[in-house]
């Protein structure tokens, strides 16, 4: 797995921040992008992509891993994800429950406007959690 320098660390910052700028969110105005180091070393971008159809909304941090494990990779070592937000707020349930498949203890960066960051573990996250290893 990769290894989380400083500079990859600001750099998967800037990248969810400004992904944010082309999230689709006519319907909310909660502008979210993402950005995650996978485990050939790549980043792979996201925004929230949202639908007439409210259900059908996908956050950012889904397209961003999503389009990594389209891409051929198999493990996430960190995702960072920015929030149009006074006070930076971690990953929706769903989310964790998708970054647990391909990175059960990956570095979670929560970002947004202010200087305020959270940064944690998925585990932390999501305790117990329920993964591929619980079907065999
Ligand atoms: N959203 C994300 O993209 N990521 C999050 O961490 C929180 C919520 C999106 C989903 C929806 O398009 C909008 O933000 C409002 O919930």
């Amino acid at each position: 797995m990769p290894t989380l320098t400083a500079p990859l660390r600001k750099r998967l910052i800037q990248l969810a921040r400004q992904t944010s700028k082309r999230a689709y969110a006519p319907y909310s105005h909660f502008q979210v992008g993402a950005a995650v180091l996978a485990g050939s070393g790549k980043v792979y971008t996201g925004c929230n992509v949202e639908n007439a159809s409210y259900g059908l909304c996908n956050c950012a941090e889904r397209t961003a891993i999503f389009s990594a494990i389209a891409a051929g990779e198999k493990k996430i070592q960190c995702i960072a994800v920015y929030t149009p937000t006074s006070t930076a707020t971690p990953p929706c349930g769903a989310c964790r429950q998708v970054i647990n498949e391909f990175g059960p203890t990956a570095t979670v960066i929560s970002t947004c406007k202010s200087t305020d960051l959270i940064e944690t573990t998925l585990d932390a996250l999501l305790p117990a959690a329920f993964g591929p290893e619980n079907l065999s």
